[in-house]
Parts: structure tokens; C-alpha cells; sequence
């Protein structure tokens, strides 16, 4: 490639979207830059080397969207499965099905409720705590849905996810814990729902196959940063606050350890994952991957899963979930500042604009920024802004 028209840095669904959109709708010669040593930014999978099984590297990725606009668009690039997403989870030595419905109430309290009987229960539980008085998250979640499954089922699950006592984090950080009043435990209630048949490589592949588009692996935009800023309009979707070389202070982010085993048996858990709710175990999830493709031949007599362990990001850790602290809102509108006066540089994706972003909200906040500020500069002249 000579001079491209466009940099994009990082080759996530946000990057590749664009990429796509640019070089397939404008014509334009696109240049992604990617420290990894592979494209497809965290929804990137590999076949497990000793069972061919597919593994999600960055923890599991499960789409679902009730965007028409992102389904007609993904759809371009793979055809999906009709799995369907259930969790269940793990409380002092029982599996209950999730998230709480009826089945998990009724098994819960050790007798059968009707929808009404149920949701009587849980609201004089409930009625211990007035929402408008919860000072912190134990007592938020104890207002909304009673102090017995806050204890078995958030509590343990919370703690672990946050290392910190739930009465020490923000009753912000849930607004609602639902409850269904009724057997359905569908994970998600999206219009449409399935993994890429071909995996999510395949799919992240197909993006950026197109002859105008060179995507650069194992290169970090900080080292090559003076080549193109300021020269080509540039697309960012790395951490915003390393951009400004964290001039506002870091963004704190939690992150996850995930440790995958092959185990020696047909199947581990019988479900893609199983959450752990007690306290006293220490990883939240365990992931078993062979379950999300029931639709495939994979190997008999072995499985891999994945414990998953979450905690705070340390500077070089993986930043995966924003920690949105009163702080980090702070630091983030003077980044956003200076982000808009960064000249021919346009952020986005997750890391980008500091969000977590399902699949599909990055897709389709790539392909609006693609209609809004890409098109028109390139197509009509528009300043980049
Ligand atoms: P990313 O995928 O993070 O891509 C950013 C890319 O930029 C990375 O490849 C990075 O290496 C690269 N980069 C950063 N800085 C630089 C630099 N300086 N130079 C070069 N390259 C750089 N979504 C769902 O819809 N369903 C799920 O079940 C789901 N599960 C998830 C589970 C976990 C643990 C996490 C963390 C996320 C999950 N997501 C899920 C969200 C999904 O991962 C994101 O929607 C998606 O990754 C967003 O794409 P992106 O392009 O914005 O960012
Ligand atoms: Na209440």
C-alpha cells in the first residue's frame, strides 16, 4: 500500500467495521494497526491445540442484537448457529438455573410458588430495605429482591467480582436485579441470538478481506505515531487515556485471569457455563467451551474449560470491564476534551470512549460513525471532527 487514505488503530469489531465500511462503500485505502499478534481485538478465537475445540481467548463471547440495521450487517460476513445462551450457577452444593426465575425460587425455598405466590415472597423480603434509603450495594440489592438470595446469589458473586464487601462499593453500580416470575431463563432477551458457524475468526477474517484494506499485526500506533498523525485522518480505538499519555490520570478498568485445562472427559459441567455464587470458591465462572457448539463433531473423551478470576487491572493488565468510579467520570470528561480537539483523530470502540460495549453496540457505533463523520469527510468534504 502507499499513503493510505485512513489509519485505524486496532483491529476489534469497532476497527474492522470501519475498515470495512471505507474501503468497501468509499473506495478508500485503510491501514490498520495492531500490537496484537493476531486481528479481532477480544471477540478473537482459537482452536484449542490438543482438542480442536474453539475457545474464546479473551473470555466468551456470546452475540445477540435486536439492531436490524447490525444483524443485516454481520450477516454479510458469517451465517450463525441457533444456540441459545443459559447460565447456571453454583450455591452451597446445588445448581440452580439463572437468572433467578421461578425455577430457582421454587428450588431455592425448598416448595413450588405461583408466579403471584412468588412474587408476594420476594417483595415482603424486599420490603426490609426502602431503595430510596440503600447507602450501599448490599443494601440496594436487599431492597430489591430480600436479604435471602442478595446473600446466596449476589453477595459471594459480587465480592468476587469487585474484591470488595459489597457494603463497601456503590449502590450505583445496579440499578436492577431482575427476577422473572416464570421458568423462562434465556440469558437474553434479543430478537436475534447465535455464534458465528465458522467461528469468530472466520468472521473477523472476512471483515478485513477486501484488497484496499492491510491489516499490520504486532504493531503498536505508539511507536509509528509520528509517521501518520496528523498527515491521515486516523481512527483510535486503543484506551483513550494512553493516547493523552495518560495526562488526566489513569482510567481504572477490572480485568480477568482466565486458565484453560483440558479435562479427560466427555463433558466437565454439562452447560457453557456454570457460575459460582459461594464465596469461599475462588474463581466466579468456569467456561466449557464444547457446549457452545452442540452442532458440531468435536472430540470425544476430552473437554477444555476455563476458570475465569476477576479483579482489579494492574497498568499492563488487559483493561476488560470500566470501573466508572465518580473519578474515572472526572478524568474521562477531560480526555473527551481533548479528544475533540485532537486534530484528523476520531476515538471510539470500547477502549476508545471508555464504555462497555456488547458486540453489537460497537458494530453499530462503528457503522454511525462510519454514516456520520467518515462518509461525509471522505464523500463530500466535511471537516473530520
Ligand atoms: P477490542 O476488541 O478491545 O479491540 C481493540 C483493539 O485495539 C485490540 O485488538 C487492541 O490490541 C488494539 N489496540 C489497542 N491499543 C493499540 C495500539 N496502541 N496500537 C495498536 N493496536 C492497539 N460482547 C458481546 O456482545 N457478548 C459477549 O458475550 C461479550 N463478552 C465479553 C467478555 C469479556 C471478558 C469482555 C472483556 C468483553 C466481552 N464482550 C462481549 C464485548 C466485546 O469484547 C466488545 O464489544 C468488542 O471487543 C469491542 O470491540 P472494540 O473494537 O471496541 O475493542
Ligand atoms: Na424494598
Amino acid at each position: 500500500m502507499s499513503t493510505p487514505d485512513l489509519v485505524v488503530v486496532g483491529s476489534g469489531f469497532f476497527g474492522l467495521t470501519i475498515a470495512e465500511r471505507c474501503a468497501n462503500e468509499l473506495g478508500l485505502n485503510v491501514l490498520v494497526l495492531e500490537r496484537r499478534h493476531h486481528l479481532g481485538g477480544n471477540a478473537y478465537s482459537e482452536a484449542d491445540p490438543e482438542t480442536g475445540i474453539e475457545v474464546h481467548v479473551y473470555g466468551a463471547h456470546l452475540f445477540h442484537t435486536s439492531n436490524e440495521k447490525v444483524w443485516e450487517y454481520v450477516n454479510r460476513f458469517t451465517s450463525f448457529t441457533n444456540y441459545q445462551h443459559r447460565v447456571f450457577g453454583q450455591y452451597a452444593g446445588q445448581v440452580y438455573s439463572l437468572p433467578m426465575n421461578l425455577g430457582l425460587i421454587n428450588q431455592f425455598f425448598g416448595k413450588s410458588h405461583t408466579p403471584d405466590e412468588a412474587k408476594a415472597l420476594i417483595s415482603e423480603q424486599a420490603s426490609e430495605i426502602d431503595t430510596a434509603d440503600a447507602e450501599n450495594l448490599e443494601e440496594k440489592a436487599i431492597s430489591l429482591i430480600g436479604r435471602p438470595l442478595y446473600e446466596a446469589f449476589i453477595k459471594g458473586y459480587t465480592a468476587k467480582q469487585w474484591q470488595t464487601d459489597p457494603t463497601k462499593l456503590s449502590a450505583d453500580i445496579i440499578t436492577r436485579l431482575p427476577v422473572r416470575y416464570n421458568f423462562d431463563n434465556r440469558w437474553f432477551n434479543d430478537k436475534y441470538e447465535g455464534l458465528p458457524v465458522d467461528g469468530y475468526t472466520a468472521w473477523l477474517e472476512k471483515m478485513a478481506d477486501h484488497p484496499n484494506i492491510e491489516v499490520r499485526l504486532e504493531t503498536d500506533f505508539f511507536d509509528v505515531a509520528e509517521e501518520w498523525k496528523g498527515r491521515v485522518p486516523i481512527v483510535y480505538t486503543g484506551p483513550v487515556d494512553e493516547y493523552f499519555g495518560h495526562s488526566e490520570g489513569r482510567l481504572s478498568w477490572r480485568t480477568v485471569d482466565l486458565e484453560a485445562e483440558v479435562k479427560e472427559v466427555d463433558d466437565f459441567q454439562g452447560c457453557a457455563v456454570m457460575n459460582y455464587n459461594d464465596q469461599d470458591v475462588p474463581w466466579t465462572r468456569i467456561h466449557e467451551f464444547r457446549h457452545f457448539h452442540p452442532e458440531r463433531t468435536y472430540i470425544s473423551g476430552k473437554t477444555v474449560i476455563v476458570h475465569e478470576y476477576s479483579r482489579f487491572a494492574e497498568d499492563h493488565d488487559e483493561p476488560y470491564y470500566p470501573i466508572n468510579t465518580a473519578d474515572d467520570r472526572e478524568k474521562l470528561l477531560r480526555y473527551r476534551e481533548l479528544a475533540k480537539k485532537e486534530p484528523m483523530v476520531l476515538f471510539g470502540g470500547r477502549l476508545g470512549t471508555y464504555k462497555y460495549l456488547d458486540m453489537h453496540m460497537a458494530i453499530g457505533s462503528a457503522l454511525t460513525m462510519f454514516e456520520n463523520k467518515l462518509r461525509p469527510h471522505f464523500a463530500e468534504g466535511a471537516p473530520l471532527t
